[in-house]
């Protein structure tokens, strides 16, 4: 009787021992795995950076064109793309012309009808970029269009 329990708590020990190892084991694989992967990516879902960042470049401009808006380049650009086309595509400017008198009256219509807000310090730099870049042609009818981008209408 004796020896059988001597026997049963042997075998106690050694399951524990084995156990208790087995742990340590573990433990030590992932503090060793944790020194060269710190940020633990093994577990992440999305392992990848995108890297077309500077290949697809939202604001590119090309041939003096912002190629996203198709707005010509110049100062001011910016603002105008920020502030004119959240509403409607950039063409409701391309295909206007008009003074610096002209484009305030269409700004000030938009602000007055259509929500548009206050542009502050910005208008003018707004207003300039527009009188310079699409300022009123001296022909009496606008060029006919050529490469229109059509879209639905939702
Ligand atoms: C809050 C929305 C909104 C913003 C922002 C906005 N517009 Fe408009 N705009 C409109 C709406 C609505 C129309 C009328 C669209 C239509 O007729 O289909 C319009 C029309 C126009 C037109 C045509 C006007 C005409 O008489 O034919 C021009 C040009 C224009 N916008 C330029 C601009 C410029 C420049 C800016 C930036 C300063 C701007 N829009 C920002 C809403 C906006």
């Amino acid at each position: 009787m004796e020896g059988k329990q001597l026997i049963a708590l042997l075998l106690k020990i050694r399951q524990l021992t084995i156990g208790v190892l087995l742990m340590v084991v573990v433990l030590f694989s992932a503090v060793i795995y944790y020194q060269f992967d710190p940020s633990l990516s093994i577990l992440n879902e999305k392992k990848s950076e995108p890297v077309l960042t500077l290949a697809t470049d939202n604001d590119l401009i090309e041939d003096g064109i912002h190629v996203r808006t198709g707005l010509k380049d110049g100062e001011g650009l910016m603002l105008v793309v920020q502030n004119c086309t959240a509403c409607h595509s950039a063409m409701m400017i391309t295909q206007n012309r008009a003074t610096k008198e002209g484009w305030k009256s269409m700004i000030k219509w938009m602000q007055q009808t259509q929500n548009l807000w206050d542009l502050g310090a910005n208008e003018e730099i707004i207003i300039n970029y527009l009188a310079a870049s699409y300022p009123p042609q001296k022909k009496g009818r606008r060029a006919p269009l050529t490469e229109i981008d059509w879209y639905e209408l939702k």
